[in-house]
Formats: structure tokens, sequence, C-alpha cells
């Protein structure tokens, strides 16, 4: 059996946890929802469609990246085990696979994702591409549970920008239990970041001219009307991407058109928005080289290496523990 799956998400998960974070997140103001929540099959199938757009530069300047130093990454880390968390359809994560696979040290893939039928989908045909390899995937939450299986040396990869949706707060509490589970010698981090910039461009990645992007947003609302019986009406909503220059991220927000209100059945709620009144569905923080590798230093994960694409829009980083 050269593929396992374990699901760590009972399968009324998410309508549990959602109603716990939309219970939270309809008190505050604005009314502020976890990014995860867009993952449901159709909103996997919008964010892979992003990917490709013109807008979106961060996955093609990562994917450039990756390739510019995979023999490098390889071998640097000689890694026998790649974990990746929020792995998605797994698609730049073949570059590295690759190398890994040419270098010969690689024997198990481990993708951590909260989409079970993403994962499912890459597992497959991962395992029709590498024959030699062993996929062990696992339908997690990473910001509670942190499955490192396989053995060392172990890369875990974490990338596409992921660690920008996470507040200051989050992103301290997720590096200190990373840097926990990376015990052995030779473990390694390799982190995909999205670099400041002109402002004019970031908003473009995330308000796209094709509107998947709000598509992408919306979708949110469909998951919450099916999740906890809901009657958000979509069209009563606009897309909004906003540059935070205070807190240097881009905010995916959905602005009501209208004034009006909203039953939340399996809350027991009213949601009564007034016009423009914002829900905030998404931060993507946007990093610079000091900073960053402060606060990788403080939790105890010190980069040894930084690579940029050719025009520093999007940065690659690797830890290696000793
Ligand atoms: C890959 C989850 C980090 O914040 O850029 C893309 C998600 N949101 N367009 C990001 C996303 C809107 C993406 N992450």
């Amino acid at each position: 059996m050269r593929i396992t799956l374990d699901n760590r998400l009972p399968a009324d998960h998410a309508a549990r946890a959602l109603r716990a974070d939309a219970g939270t997140a309809f008190t505050e103001r604005p009314r502020t929802l976890p990014p995860k929540w867009f993952y449901d099959a159709h909103g996997s199938v919008l964010f892979d469609r992003i990917t490709r757009l013109p807008e979106y530069y961060l996955a093609r300047a990562e994917k450039q990246i990756l390739r510019a130093h995979a023999a490098e990454i390889a071998e640097l880390t000689g890694a026998r085990t790649l974990v990746e968390l929020g792995s998605g359809t797994s698609e730049k994560t073949r570059v590295l696979l690759d190398a890994l696979t040419e270098a010969g040290t690689l024997k198990l893939y481990a993708p951590v994702d909260v989409s079970d039928t993403t994962l499912e989908g890459a597992a497959e045909s991962l395992c029709r591409d590498y024959p030699d390899l062993s996929i062990a995937a696992t339908v997690a939450d990473f910001e509670t549970d942190l499955p490192l299986p396989g053995a060392g040396p172990r890369l875990v990869a974490f990338l596409g920008s992921t660690l920008g949706n996470l507040t200051p707060d989050q992103r301290a509490a997720f590096l200190a239990r990373l840097r926990s589970v990376l015990t052995h010698e030779g473990d390694a981090l390799l982190l995909g970041v999205d670099l400041v910039k002109e402002p004019s461009a970031l908003i473009r990645a995330y308000d796209d001219d094709q509107g998947v992007t709000a598509a992408f947003n919306k979708n949110v609302l469909r998951v919450l009307n099916r999740e906890l019986h809901a009657t958000f009406d979509l069209g009563a909503f606009d897309h909004k991407a906003i540059w935070n220059a205070e807190a240097e991220r881009v905010e995916m927000r959905l602005r009501a058109r209208v004034s009006h209100s909203v039953e939340i059945h399996d809350l027991n709620l009213t949601a009564e928005f007034g016009r423009g009144e914002d829900i905030l569905t998404e931060i993507s923080a946007k990093f610079r080289r000091e900073p960053l590798t402060e606060e990788l230093t403080r939790a105890g994960l010190p980069p040894t290496h930084w690579w940029t694409d050719p025009q520093s829009r999007f940065a690659l980083l690797l830890t290696t523990r000793t």
C-alpha cells in the first residue's frame, strides 16, 4: 500500500468548528472569519484557478524560485520525508519531489490539508507519477494538529505564503509549535512568503479582472449557508481587496451593498448588516526580510538561506536544525 489517508477531522468537524468560529467571529466588529473555510470542494477548485490567473504572481514566482533552487535544497537537506502543510493540489511540490527523487534520498511524501477531496486527488496523481514514493496524506487543520510522520531528516514545506493568513499572535504560536516538532538534527523548514511591494500590484493579485477571487471570497457565504443553515445572499455583498498599510497586509472583505439581515439558524442568530459593513474573510500579510528573519530567529527557526525570484516579489527561506 503506497498511499495512506488519515482523516483526523471527524465528519461533523466542519459544522462544529465553523459554528465555534462563526460564533466568536460574528460578535467582533468587523465580523471576521478564518480563511480556512474558503476551501470546500468548490472553493478549492476556485483557488486552483486563482493560482493560474495573470494577476496572481505569487504561485508563479514561488515555482520559479523552487525550480532555480530545488537541487540545492535537496542537497542541503537530504530529506527522506517531505511533509507539506496546506498542500492543496501539490502542483508546485512536483519541483521538489523531482529534485529529491533525483538525489535519491526521498522515501515518503506527507501532505497535510483541510480539503479531503483535494488531498485524495493529489495523492492519486502523484502515486502514478512517482512510482517509488510512498504517500501518507493527512486531513488535518495544521494550526491545531501538526502531524509529522516518517523518518528523518524531514523537510517541512509551508509554501504559498499561507503563513501570511495568520495574525502576528497566531503566527508566533504556530512557529513555536513547528519548532517543537522539528526535533531531529537535520530536520528543516522550507517557507514561502510573499513580499511587501507596490500596493497596486498586491491589490490586483486579490481582485482579478475575471472575478475568480471575488467568487472565491463569496463562496465562503455558500459554505456558511450549507453548514450553518444560513440565508446569505451572495449578491448582497461586494468583494473588496484592501491594502492595510499599517499592518502591511492585504485584507479580503465582503461588503454589504445594502443594509439587510441574515438568519444563521444553527447559531440561533440574526446578523444585521448596515450598508457598507464588512466581513473580514482573510488577511494576507506581506513580509520584509529583516523583521521576518528576526521573528523566525526568536522562534528558534533562524533561516540559513533566503532566495527570491529575479523581481524580488516572493521569497523562499530554508531553516535547518543543527
Ligand atoms: C495561498 C492561502 C496564502 O493569501 O494569497 C488567494 C489565498 N486568497 N487569493 C493568499 C488567496 C485570495 C492565498 N494563500
